[in-house]
């Protein structure tokens, strides 16, 4: 389907996952309006007016999470609104002002603006796994999890899981205002995305893939991985947005695997990989949940291969001169 002619705006557009949406919309036809907390850098904005499109059809306007209205210009005249922009980090002094505010506040801050504008048709906010898998249910379990689960925010916040508490608090959130206002939401949830990276800058989850491949499994936060490609994540995001019948919570993880199998296949593809000798240990591994992709096959048909993923994002990594294998 072609975007031509549509607008859609998409937050925290120099992001890991919001470069690739914005790429692909361009790609697709559609006008983009993107904001980004800093227009001055460089950094955060020379990757995108250099794609494809762009010239004719990208918008950058400035706008933080925890300005007031600071999206009402962003999302005015869109018939889409597609929202990223979300603190990530694993670590924080200070939590509640570090991660929860700016994800909650801030989800609510660009639902406020989408609605005040009749043109948006739907809105679609990237949230992630971690808003379903923890509730306490052991993971090491051969249960499959799906959009029916919920994150309990008591049990993140009595285990100090900042982020994760940050995005189950603002889809919460989200779904409630949505709820109230009769907002048409779809809410994204990916396991950890890879693949090439396209902005300068590395962000959290390919920051988590080279401590991987430099470390091995000790270095993993979590002993099974939920992956997912970032070009799936884009495209269905755009699906989320274009398929008419599209509602609700759409989980979104290619590949479970545990972390002693991804070593292994991360050395068959790179042999001069210098791994720990843990992922030669061939140890019964114990049994690991599966995440549903059921509803999201009506989304994403085929979702790219982890030797691809692998593959493409070691070379995307090697490129930017943050490994050299
Ligand atoms: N990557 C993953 O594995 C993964 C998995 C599941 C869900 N997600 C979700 O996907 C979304 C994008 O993540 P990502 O991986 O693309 O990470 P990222 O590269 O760190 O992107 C996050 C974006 O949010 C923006 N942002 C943070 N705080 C902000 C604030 N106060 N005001 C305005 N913008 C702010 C950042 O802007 P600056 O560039 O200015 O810092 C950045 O553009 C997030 O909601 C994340 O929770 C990611």
């Amino acid at each position: 389907m072609s975007g031509e002619e549509k607008v859609v705006c998409v937050t925290g557009a120099s992001g890991y996952i919001a470069s690739w949406l914005v790429k692909l919309l361009l790609e697709r036809g559609f006008r983009v309006k993107a904001s980004v907390r800093d227009p001055d850098d460089p950094r955060k904005t020379e990757h995108l007016l250099s794609l494809e499109g762009a010239k004719e059809r990208l918008h950058l306007l400035r706008a933080d999470l925890l300005e007031e209205g600071a999206f009402d210009a962003l999302v005015e005249g869109c018939e889409g609104v597609f929202h990223t922009a979300s603190p990530t980090t694993l670590s924080a002094n200070d939590p509640q002002a570090e991660l929860i505010e700016p994800a909650v506040k801030g989800t609510l801050n660009v639902l406020r603006s989408c609605v005040k504008v009749p043109s948006v048709k739907r809105v679609v906010i990237t949230s992630s796994i971690a808003s379903i898998l923890n509730n306490g249910k052991p993971l090491n379990s051969d249960e499959i999890a799906d959009e029916t689960w919920f994150s309990d925010p008591v049990y993140c916040e009595e285990n100090k899981l900042w982020y994760i508490l940050s995005k189950t608090l603002a889809e919460e959130a989200a779904w409630k205002f949505a709820k109230e206002n009769g907002i048409d939401l779809v809410t994204i949830h990916p396991g950890v995305v890879i693949g090439p990276l396209l902005q300068p800058t590395l962000n959290l989850s390919s920051e988590m893939f080279i401590n991987l491949i430099k470390g091995g499994a000790k270095a993993f936060p979590f002993p099974v991985c939920r992956i997912v490609d970032i070009r799936d994540v884009a495209f269905t995001h755009i699906q989320a947005l274009e398929v008419p019948s599209a509602s609700g919570r759409y989980c979104l993880v290619g590949h479970v695997v545990h972390i002693y199998e991804a070593l292994k296949i991360l050395k068959e593809l790179y042999p001069a990989l210098s791994l720990p000798e843990e992922c030669e240990d061939e140890k019964p591994l114990l049994p690991k949940h599966q995440v549903s992709k059921e509803k999201a096959k009506s989304l994403v048909v085929n979702f790219t291969s982890l030797e691809v993923s692998f593959r493409d994002t070691i070379e995307s990594l090697k490129e930017k001169g943050f490994i050299d294998i």
